[in-house]
Parts: structure tokens; C-alpha cells; sequence
């Protein structure tokens, strides 16, 4: 790649998302440079590398997501960073860094564990949950929203999804937080990564999260030998034209429901929550009518996008913007950006519960579209229903601290209170 091109913020950088993700020079780039070549500097131990091309317009990353046959998520995978050498083929199995046809395949040994009639019928244990997660904390009048209401949600239902044991999901939030925050100092305190000093061990490597894999083996084990009816057995035992996953692809696929299943619920709620405090007009019009709950909750991803950006790599040379990128340049979308794009959303700024239409990028688009939509959907739904009816005046009890992260864009903490009031469930 020829130089970089000076710019006004690092996305890169973690600091640039300290105090949320940074919308207005994100905007003033899109509109002076849509495509532009964005430098790789060095950073929490990792050398420079040679950049990327950040693309920040909506129909160009719909574009680059409809071309996996020119924009890769299987060269380099799918982060910014390269994998070390001797970890991408076995990165390479995950659903999320496959191209077509084997992600063809895979995406539909793995749809069926994800079918609408599944998810629906999880609607009423979703609803339940939130009612006791609201039961733990109502009586006190304040809370840390994070921690306290939306960290459980994703893990509780993906335990369930899953099959993994209740009493397990305090390690499938460990293994989450490392791998997710890793460019977060509290978060990423404690792994492996950290304890070997910098540039030793890849955070997001198989051998830093060896625990994870290892657990992901004995499940598969122990589903094999007792089948239960679960998303992860119907994974392993399905059979689309004569093709069953490998071992190495289950692992590869539960890591990615760890994370991908997880921490960006435990971002968005508190994204979608943070808007609607920020926007009381809006928040009361969602009170007066919660028929425009869906439509909230679309608002709330594209508003508050949890996932900032993915990676692609150029199998060719190519064109995009009216920039010539080469075969095997990093090609990066960023979801964030796209979500605010005026060409798109007019007025892109403004937080509006009803808007229409609205087709935002929070769950990516093309082939690799968010799995779990649907499941992410019915989550936030069934945790604004039961916040907005028995804490209808919550609101910011002290400021919130974001997540060090330039990947999703999330809170750790956000303290909040509201009138108390009596538990549902007793
Ligand atoms: C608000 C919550 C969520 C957001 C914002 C989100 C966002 C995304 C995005 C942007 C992608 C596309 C990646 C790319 O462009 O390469 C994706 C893929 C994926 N998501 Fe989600 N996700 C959420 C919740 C979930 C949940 C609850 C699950 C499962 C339980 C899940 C499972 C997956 C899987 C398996 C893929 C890979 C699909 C493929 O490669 O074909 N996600 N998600």
C-alpha cells in the first residue's frame, strides 16, 4: 500500500472511543474522503503494520459486503491485525472468516440451529429473565445498568441456546471480556495475553484462550455421547449433503458465539438505553405508544451500533470510491459510520424511535449478516419492555465509563436509579 493519508482521528486507536464512538470526525471524513488509505500505527504492543482502506459510506460498504469474491473475509480473516502466521488456517474455519462456497455449506449446517421457530419459542423464558433481572434491583432505586441488568441477559440466554451449563457462564463472560476488550487495560488484565507481557501471546490466539478451547472440546465430547436438544448438538450432528463440521470448526464456532452472541448485547442494551436517556422527548413518545418498540430497537442499533467495523482482504485489484485498491490490501467497513451516513438516513443525527425506513448496517449485510438478528432483536425487546414498564423514569445516577475499544463501541459501567418498586416474581 503507498502512504497513508493523514487524518484528522485514529479509528484505530482505542483512546478515539474513550469518550464514545467519535460520530463527528467520522462524518467529516466520509464526506472529504469516503475511501481513504488509513494508517496502522503501533500500538498495545503490537508494531506498525501497513495499513488499511477505511471505507465509511453506506453504499460502499453494502458494496463491499456483496463482493466476497472480491472482498475476502478468509485471507486475512476478519480483524484489522493479521493473525500470527501459524493461527490463521486454523482462524480460517470460523464461519465469520469463510468465503463462499464453503461458507455456503457452513451457513447452512449452522441456519439450522437458528430457524424463526426456534427462536420464537425461546420469546416467553426471554421474558421471564428480564422480569427477574429487573425483580434484582428494583427494590434498591439505583443500579449499574451494565453489570447489573444487561451483562446476564446474553450470557443466561446463550447458556440456554447453547446448552452450556448455567453455572458455566461465568467463564463464557471471562473468556468474552478477554477477547472483546482486549484493547481494554481492565478488561484484558488477567489473560494469558497480559501475564506473558506484550507481543508474546495473541489475545485473541488459541493459545491464549486455551482454557476456552478446551472446554469447547469436552462439550462437544460430552454432546456427542448424549445428544440434547440444543443449538450446539444440532450443529454437531447436522448433515447438509454429506457435510458435518469438524472439530476445529465447532470450536471455531462456539468461540464466535461466546463472543458474537454476547458482548454485543451486553454493549447494545446499554447503547439503546443510554439514547433513549438522552432523548426524554423520545423515550416518552416510546412510553405512550409501545407499538413502536421494534422500530425503537432498530434505532437503537443504528444509533448506538455496537460493532464498529470488520475487515476484508482484496483478492484482486479493484475499485472502490473512485480509489484503486490492490489485491491483498486490508479493506475495512465500518458499520458505525455507515449507520450515519445522510445519503442513506436523512437527518442522521437525529434519534427518532419511528424512523422509516431504516435499514442499517448494526448486524452487517451479504452473506456473513448477522445469525442471531432475530435472537439479539427478542433480547432487547423483552429488556425494554420490562425496564420502560417498571422503571419508566430511569435515568444517569453519575457518568457512564466506555469501553477502551475501537471494534465494538460499549460501556463497562453506567450507574443509573429510578423509583424503586415491589419484585414481580417474589
Ligand atoms: C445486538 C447484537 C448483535 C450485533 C450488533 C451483531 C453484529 C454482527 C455483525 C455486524 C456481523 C457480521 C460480521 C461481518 O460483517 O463479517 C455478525 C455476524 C454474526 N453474528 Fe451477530 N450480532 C449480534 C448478536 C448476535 C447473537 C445474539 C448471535 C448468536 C447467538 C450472533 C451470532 C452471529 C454469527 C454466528 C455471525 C456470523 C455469521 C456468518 O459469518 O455467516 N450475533 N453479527
Amino acid at each position: 500500500m503507498e502512504t497513508t493519508e493523514p487524518t484528522e482521528i485514529d479509528l484505530y486507536d482505542p483512546r478515539s472511543f474513550v469518550d464514545g464512538v467519535p460520530h463527528g470526525a467520522m462524518a467529516r471524513l466520509r464526506e472529504a474522503t469516503p475511501v481513504f488509505r488509513h494508517p496502522e500505527r503501533a500500538m498495545l504492543g503490537w508494531p506498525e503494520g501497513p495499513g488499511f482502506w477505511a471505507v465509511l459510506r453506506y453504499a460502499d460498504v453494502v458494496h463491499v459486503n456483496r463482493h466476497p469474491e472480491i472482498f475476502s473475509s478468509h485471507v486475512g480473516a476478519t480483524q484489522i491485525r493479521d493473525p500470527a502466521p501459524e493461527d490463521l488456517p486454523f482462524v480460517q474455519q470460523m464461519i465469520l472468516n469463510m468465503d463462499p462456497p464453503d461458507h455456503t455449506v457452513m451457513r447452512r449446517v449452522v441456519q439450522r440451529g437458528f430457524t424463526p421457530r426456534r427462536m420464537e419459542a425461546m420469546r416467553d423464558d426471554l421474558a421471564r429473565r428480564a422480569t427477574m433481572l429487573v425483580d434484582r434491583v428494583i427494590e434498591a432505586g439505583e443500579c449499574d445498568f451494565v453489570r447489573d441488568l444487561s451483562a446476564d441477559m446474553p450470557l443466561m440466554t446463550l447458556a440456554e441456546l447453547m446448552g452450556v451449563p448455567l453455572e458455566d457462564r461465568g467463564l463464557m463472560k471471562g473468556w468474552a471480556d478477554r477477547i472483546i476488550g482486549y484493547q481494554d487495560e481492565e478488561y484484558a488484565a488477567g489473560s494469558v495475553a497480559e501475564q506473558a507481557g506484550p507481543q508474546k501471546v495473541n489475545p485473541r490466539s488459541r493459545e491464549a484462550l486455551s482454557d476456552m478451547f478446551e472446554y469447547a472440546h469436552a462439550l462437544a465430547e460430552e454432546k456427542l455421547a448424549h445428544p440434547g436438544d440444543d443449538l450446539l448438538t444440532m450443529v454437531l450432528t447436522a448433515d447438509v449433503d454429506g457435510e458435518k463440521l469438524s472439530v476445529e470448526q465447532f470450536e471455531n464456532f462456539f468461540f464466535l458465539l461466546a463472543v458474537a452472541g454476547n458482548e454485543t448485547l451486553r454493549n447494545g442494551i446499554p447503547g439503546g438505553m443510554w439514547a433513549l436517556m438522552e432523548h426524554p422527548d423520545q423515550r416518552r413518545r416510546l412510553l405512550d405508544d409501545p407499538s413502536l418498540l421494534g422500530s425503537a430497537i432498530d434505532e437503537m442499533l443504528r444509533y448506538h451500533s455496537p460493532v464498529v467495523h470488520f475487515r476484508r482482504t482484496a483478492t484482486r485489484d479493484t475499485e472502490l470510491g473512485g480509489r484503486r485498491i490492490a489485491a491483498g490490501e486490508k479493506v475495512v467497513v465500518f458499520y458505525a459510520a455507515a449507520n450515519r451516513d445522510p445519503e442513506e438516513f436523512p437527518d442522521p443525527d437525529r434519534f427518532d424511535i419511528a424512523r422509516t425506513p431504516n435499514r442499517h448496517l448494526a448486524f452487517g449485510s451479504g452473506p456473513h449478516v448477522c445469525l442471531g438478528a432475530r435472537l439479539a432483536r427478542m433480547q432487547m425487546e423483552a429488556m425494554f419492555s420490562e425496564i420502560l414498564s417498571r422503571m419508566p423514569d430511569i435515568e444517569p445516577a453519575g457518568d457512564p465509563v466506555r469501553l477502551g475499544s475501537s471494534f465494538q463501541a460499549g460501556f463497562k459501567r453506567m450507574p443509573v436509579s429510578y423509583t424503586p418498586g415491589p419484585t414481580v416474581l417474589g
